[in-house]
């Protein structure tokens, strides 16, 4: 892929999922890596695993938790000191909170829930974006969910925040397109990470593998997607191959989001 090699990539929620697989195929192509997490401890299992697989790649670990706007700027700066400047980030942080119905929601859980996947994207924007103006150039994929673009039954925080992350997306790319940076969010649908292996414990707590199974059959492809399917798209919308898409929120759950009615 065009001009991933040596491209300065910050990637949160770093430590495992959808960060951590991006975290391998953007090693595999030679980015340089600031990995983001407020675990320490799968953020050092996460660097040692990169490492060990690909051992010329450049990285460098931040402890933050992005609902903290200090943090925010601390792992911007530590970006930029280390590797001079910020090609990408992958905005991808985030928790499902717990499922409730609307009434019987706990109000300081859904307010988490919007301090990490709402304003812990802005506070990436906020301090990554002045960082790509001078350059003239950059690349940011927000991390949504088919969540943020359909209702998800007793998830009504996570679906707040999901909306919004597709509608500061398109903020973002209306604003900064004129400095050479493209914005985008995905819009995954259950991809099989430590998160969706935690709601099918909820879904059916004897059983949480016949609860995937039985999910996997309601999906096009019959399967759960995978991090590494999500992986290669992100690595696209990173790139410089990526020229002239912007603003757009990218659906990658096979096709589930188009069913209506039984399938
Ligand atoms: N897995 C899916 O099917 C799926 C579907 C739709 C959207 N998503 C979204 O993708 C993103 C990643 O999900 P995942 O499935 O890889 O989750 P995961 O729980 O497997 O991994 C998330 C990582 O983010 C870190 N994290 C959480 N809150 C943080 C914070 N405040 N500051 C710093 N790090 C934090 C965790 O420590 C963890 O390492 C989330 O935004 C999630 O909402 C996932």
């Amino acid at each position: 892929m065009k001009d991933s090699e040596n491209k300065v990539i910050i990637i949160t929620g770093a430590g495992m999922g959808l960060g951590l697989a991006t975290a391998k195929e953007l090693a595999s192509k030679g980015s340089k890596l600031v990995l983001v997490d407020y675990n320490e401890k799968s953020l050092t299992d996460a660097k040692a695993e990169i490492t060990k697989e690909f051992p010329d790649v450049n990285i460098i670990n931040v402890v933050a938790d992005v609902s903290k706007e200090e943090a925010v700027k601390n792992y911007v700066d530590e970006a930029v000191k280390a590797f001079g400047r910020i090609d990408g980030l992958y905005n991808n942080a985030g928790i499902e909170g717990k499922q409730a119905s609307i009434t019987e929601y706990d109000v300081n859980i859904f307010k988490k829930v919007i301090d990490i996947n709402l304003m812990g994207v802005y506070y990436g924007l906020r301090y990554v974006i002045p960082v790509m103006q001078k350059q003239k150039f950059g690349r940011i994929v927000n991390v949504a969910s088919v969540g943020g673009i359909r209702g998800v039954l007793n998830q009504m925080p996570y679906v707040a925040s999901k909306h919004a992350v597709s509608g500061m997306t398109k903020n973002a790319a209306l604003e900064y397109g004129r400095d050479g940076i493209l914005t985008n969010a995905i819009a995954p649908g259950a991809i099989l990470t430590p998160m969706v292996a935690e709601a099918f414990k909820q879904v059916n707590p004897e059983n949480p593998k016949a609860a995937e199974t039985e999910y996997a059959q309601r999906n096009p492809t019959k399967r759960l997607g995978q991090p590494h399917d999500v992986a290669k798209l992100v690595a696209f919308l990173l790139s410089e191959d990526n020229g002239y898409v912007s603003g757009q929120t990218i659906a990658i759950d096979g096709g589930e989001s188009n069913i209506y009615g039984n399938s």
